[in-house]
């Protein structure tokens, strides 16, 4: 029986590049049944929902999804999709993966750094927020558990472990977050020492952020709490040419989610423009997910080619072609 995956197509770029994943993924020799369903504005349109039961229920039901980006409407009263999303299926690792390949604009050829973030405590966990009546004070309420940051830090070990990694670095503020951050790196320095292989380093944020634009060599994986993880996940896509390379997976005990960590870009479209190149390496993350990870070698050499050759590439690559004749590259390497 083929493994079935849940799709999302999204909104605006959402489906042309979530297509063009898919059809990569086939011409690969993947063997999935695909139930699509819907989120996001697209949703909202057709169920009056953002996110509706149907699409929950396909998620849980399938345990695999691979998901484009959602536009989630500002300013009325919406929460954000992604944020539901992690919150409903206890999605508590966020893996943001970059690469570099070469042919991009990016600054760097020699960049593999692969960001654990935790994805559901820390300062967004959306306890305490409070402004006060006149709107003179806000404050709002950052948790650690143990068992939380016990849980992440021992995930990216175990993924280090997996995958061959030399370093695990804990990214930390705890010279100032003495409580939260101090948690945090006690629990990060005790797992470290289970894995005696694996060399342990760590390091305060801002540092680490400094660092890693002057030597990113000096980083494999990096292990971090929700805030800096956000930010430290970005800077690390632009160290590799930008969010249109930047996969990224939501994972929990029962389910996970793999998406492009761009938006919808609404800009564009529509236009046949957008480089799929995140959303085919989410589907890449995917597959080494499910230990298929001979087919995604495969995919992840033939996007490598098309982008170094520049053959059919995308504007933000530096090319002139659009989605349909990137893929179609991609396609005839495979
Ligand atoms: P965005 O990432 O959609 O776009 C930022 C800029 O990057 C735009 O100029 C866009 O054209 C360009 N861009 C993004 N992806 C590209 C691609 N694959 N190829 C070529 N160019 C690309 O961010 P923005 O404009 O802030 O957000 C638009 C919508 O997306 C919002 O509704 C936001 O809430 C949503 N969003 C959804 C995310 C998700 O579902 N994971 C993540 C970020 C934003
Ligand atoms: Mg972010």
């Amino acid at each position: 029986m083929s493994t079935k995956i849940t799709v999302i197509p999204g909104d605006g770029i959402g489906p042309d590049i979530v297509e063009s994943a898919i059809q990569i993924m086939n011409k690969a020799g993947c063997d999935f049944e695909y139930e699509y369903v819907e989120a996001g504005l697209t949703a909202l349109e057709k169920t009056g929902e953002l996110l509706p039961q149907a699409t929950l229920d396909a998620i849980e039901r399938n345990g695999i999804t691979l998901k484009g980006p959602l536009t989630t409407p500002v300013g009325e009263g919406f929460t954000s999709i992604n944020v539901s999303l992690r919150k409903h299926f206890g999605l508590y690792a966020n893996l943001r993966p970059v690469k570099s390949f070469k042919g991009t604009q990016a600054r760097y050829d020699n960049i593999d750094i692969i960001t654990v973030r935790e994805n559901t405590e820390g300062m967004y966990s959306g306890l305490g927020q409070k402004v006060s009546d006149d709107g003179s004070e806000a404050e709002a309420m950052s948790k650690i558990t143990r068992a939380g940051a016990e849980r992440i830090v021992r995930f990216a070990y175990e993924l280090a472990e997996r995958e061959g990694r030399k370093k695990v670095t804990a990214v930390h503020k705890a010279n100032i977050l003495k409580s939260t951050s101090g948690l945090f790196l006690k629990v990060a320095r005790e797992i470290g020492e289970e894995y005696p292989n694996i060399e342990s380093a760590e390091m305060i944020v801002d540092a680490a952020c400094m660092r890693l634009v002057m030597n990113p060599e000096d980083f494999d994986v990096i292990v971090t709490t929700n805030l800096f993880g956000d930010i430290v996940s970005d800077l690390c896509a632009g160290l590799v040419g930008g969010l249109g390379m930047a996969p990224g997976a939501n994972i929990g005990e029962n389910c996970a989610i793999f998406e492009a960590v761009h938006g919808s870009a609404p800009d564009i479209a529509g236009k046949n423009l957008a480089n799929p190149s995140s959303v085919i390496l989410a589907s890449v993350q995917m597959l080494e997910y499910l230990g298929m990870s001979d087919k995604a070698d495969k995919i992840v050499k033939a996007l490598a080619d098309v982008i170094e050759s520049g053959d059919r590439t995308t504007r933000d690559l530096g090319g002139s072609h659009g989605t349909t004749d990137f893929t179609q590259a991609v396609i005839e390497r495979l």
